[in-house]
């Protein structure tokens, strides 16, 4: 009996390496946008500047021995906008973008700075903002409402296969992978960039969310085609790799 799977073993095998072919970089294809793309309709709600904030608790050690994922979020709890700001900053926070490069730099890693991530926000309960799926613009530091239709929450809940935390979190996160981002300079090892810089992204939402006495649910359960078909993602060019609830938790 073989103790590996087929399918896993053909992808690694498929990106063992870094490609010898010419990647669409090498050809001189033009490069793909690396600053969000957004409506010019769209109304952007702009989050608190994070430049002086400092959270509750700034003692890193602490924050990584106590973090902890936790499922049971207090439901009349609301997140404040100073704290989904902080989580949006860490997680996916733009701190410098090159003109000359076209790239940008963040508060996370990510395989040549291709930073392939869309955020993706369905709100339940955070002050000011209306319960709905947002969408993150990191240049701006700022989202703008996408659909507030109770579908969408039905949607997302059930390409989860209806997770109770991911009902009752303060705020879902959901990272959506344009894979051609990456995969103009990577090729098929863009693959595998993609799932190791989405581990960065959650990491630092969990350290985040602790430092502000919230905690974090990784959610890697879901139906790729339904969390796909709700966000209007062909899974292909774009798909969701990654989603994380956040709440307050009621115990520890
Ligand atoms: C990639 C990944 C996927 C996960 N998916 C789920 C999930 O779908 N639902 C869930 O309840 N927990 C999920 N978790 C949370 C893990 O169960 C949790 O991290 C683990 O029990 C260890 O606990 P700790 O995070 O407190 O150290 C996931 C964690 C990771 C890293």
């Amino acid at each position: 009996m073989s103790r590996f799977e087929a399918a896993g073993d053909a992808f690694l095998s498929a990106s063992r390496s870094l490609p010898r072919r010419e990647s669409a970089a090498d050809r001189g294809e033009p490069m793909p946008d690396y600053l969000t793309q957004y409506p010019a309709n769209a109304k952007l709600i702009y989050l608190p500047s994070m430049q002086d904030y400092l959270p509750p608790k700034n003692d890193l050690k602490a924050v990584i021995v106590d973090r902890r994922t936790n499922r049971r979020y207090d439901t009349n709890d609301l997140l404040t906008v100073e704290q989904f700001s902080w989580l949006l900053w860490a997680s996916q926070g733009m701190v410098k973008y090159s003109e000359k490069t076209g790239l940008t730099l963040r508060n996370v890693p990510s395989a040549g700075s291709r930073h392939p991530f869309e955020t993706f926000l369905l709100i339940n309960r955070v002050k000011t903002l209306q319960s709905g799926l947002y969408h993150y613009v990191p240049q701006e530091h700022a989202v703008y409402l996408l659909d507030d239709r109770p579908e969408i929450f039905q949607a997302i809940n059930a390409s989860t296969f209806n997770q109770k935390h991911v009902i009752n979190a303060s705020v879902n996160f959901i990272w959506v992978a344009e894979v051609y981002r990456t995969s103009w300079r990577y090729i098929e090892r863009a693959y595998r960039y993609l799932f190791l810089d989405a581990g960065h992204v959650c990491q630092n939402l969990y350290l985040a969310a602790e430092s502000e006495g919230n905690a974090v649910c990784a959610i890697g359960a879901f139906n790729d085609d339904a969390a796909n078909q709700a966000l209007s993602l062909d899974g292909h060019e774009k798909f969701v790799i990654y989603m994380a609830s956040v709440g307050k938790p009621t115990q520890s």
